[in-house]
């Protein structure tokens, strides 16, 4: 099978193809092609991915050759599963969004809040495109989209390609692993009750054989104190809601703790991530012997320093996370059992990100959202939820109502249309201030912003 990486000289790539090399089943990926636009950070990571594949490849089982491309249509044509995990705008376009909020005293983060309007204003037409040319090249692939923000880059790409596009997040199953770690149990044992939007989603309970063991988890105080989630939320917060959050949610509940410590910090995330890529990819090119253990430690520093500003205490002393979570393994798991299952019909579930068609109640069917699903040769169905609590469902409204704004800003071109997409999410407090943000993207990254008309 032909993978297709877009976003190939990503620094994420090697944890794919790190999973790709121990899948050994008859039906596998045995040819990965990278696609970037930036040719010297696609050199890097096959001098990555070669030094991993000798390190790594399983004994008999020849490991997918790799090679890359800055060409689309040549990357996509014949491909099987198509990765989606581009940055439009790169590093620079994440602080980008992260400094103009921050600059009108909102959230400056990523993909929550104004900066994931932003982003997604800028990603959307790069996303269709992309659709259409597999639609062209590639009509029978699979999309599987890690490309940020995923909720409504995946569903903006399902308008061209439909169910054939799926998105992976890892937080849901980053989230899972830990309650089922908390209370003893392995994760394959339970069943997950999770629902909302990407990024927004609530755990709302883990069945062992059909009873609840959630109720169990916010009564055992030691357990729940050493989740990330409890330290992130506190425990009477976790029990008086009856749920686990997913992470993202810390900033809808504690946003100003939460731009007080961004503001804070010494720099932003993005900040962070620029200066340290700015560092790894020329240090390889330098160093070619080295690329492998130079990303691996490069890895482990973002991870361990993922959300750090959320664990540093006001004396100075800083919670660590724990060991599980910095080796990470969520992403590319995620992806690759979704392959799996779909390319050799083996039966998983898995939280993805589908057209809801009545799962979640009260959301619109075409609306992406993010479910437990089965998945087997004929794509993911999501699994029956119970009603999400009333604050989590009028909040998931208002976000996906703001991610429609942002896919028809994007397809009309419509400055009013983007003005009302940051204006309408909740972390924006003021349509004075939504027009204030549309402008100074339109200064700072006119390259995607002064199409708005
Ligand atoms: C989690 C989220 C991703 C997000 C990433 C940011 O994994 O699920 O959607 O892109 O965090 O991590 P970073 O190291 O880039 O801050
Ligand atoms: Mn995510």
């Amino acid at each position: 099978m032909k993978l297709v990486i877009l976003g190939g000289g990503g620094f994420r790539v090697p944890l794919v193809h790190g999973a790709l090399l121990h899948d050994t089943a008859e039906r596998r990926v045995t040819e990965v092609v990278l696609h970037d636009t930036d040719p010297s950070r696609l050199d890097v990571m096959r001098q990555v991915l070669a030094q991993q594949a000798e390190k790594y490849a399983s004994a008999g089982v020849a490991p997918p050759t790799v090679s890359a491309t800055t060409d689309l249509d040549m990357a996509l044509t014949g491909s099987d599963f198509v990765f989606s995990a581009m940055r439009v705008g790169g590093l620079e376009g994440r602080t980008v969004d992260e400094l103009l909020a921050l600059d009108l005293g909102l959230l400056g983060q990523e993909t929550t809040g104004p900066g994931g309007v932003g982003y997604g204003l800028r990603t959307v037409p790069v996303a269709l495109d992309v659709a259409r040319r597999v639609q062209h090249l590639a009509p029978d692939a699979w999309v599987i989209n890690f490309t940020n923000p995923a909720g409504l880059v995946t569903q903006a790409m399902q308008s061209v390609l439909g169910d054939r596009v799926v998105g992976i997040c890892d937080s849901p199953l980053g989230l899972a692993k830990r309650a089922a770690a908390a209370l003893g149990h392995d994760l394959g044992d339970l069943d997950i009750d999770y629902a909302g939007l990407n990024h927004l989603g609530w755990l709302t309970g883990l069945r062992l054989e059909g009873r609840d063991l959630l109720p169990d988890l916010l009564t055992d105080d030691a357990a729940l104190a050493g989740i990330e989630e409890g330290h992130l939320f506190g425990t009477d917060w976790l029990r008086s809601l009856g749920a686990l959050p997913n992470e993202y949610l810390y900033y809808y509940y504690f946003t100003r703790d939460a731009i007080a410590q961004i503001a804070g910090a010494p720099q932003t995330r993005g900040e962070y991530l620029v200066a340290q890529q700015a560092d790894f990819y020329p240090a390889v090119a330098r160093h070619p012997g080295e690329a492998w253990d130079r990303w691996d430690a490069v890895r482990r520093e973002r991870n361990a320093t993922y959300m750090q500003e959320t664990r540093e205490a006001d004396d100075g002393e800083s919670h660590e996370r724990s060991e599980a979570d910095v080796e990470g393994g969520g992403y590319e798991g995620v992806a690759l059992a979704l392959m799996a299952a779909i390319a050799r019909d083996e039966p998983a579930r898995l939280i993805l990100n589908v057209r809801n068609r009545g799962t979640v109640a009260c959301l619109p069917d075409d609306a992406v959202v993010e479910v437990p699903c089965r998945v087997d040769a004929s794509g993911p169905v999501p699994v029956a939820v119970g009603p999400l609590p009333g604050h989590a469902l009028g909040l998931a409204q208002q976000v996906k109502a703001v991610d429609e704004l942002v896919i028809r800003a994007a397809v009309e071109q419509s400055r009013s249309l983007a003005v009302q997409a940051f204006a309408l999410h909740p972390l924006v407090d003021s349509v004075t201030v939504a027009r204030e943000l549309l402008a100074a993207y339109g200064r700072r990254l006119p390259e995607f912003y002064s199409r708005l008309r």
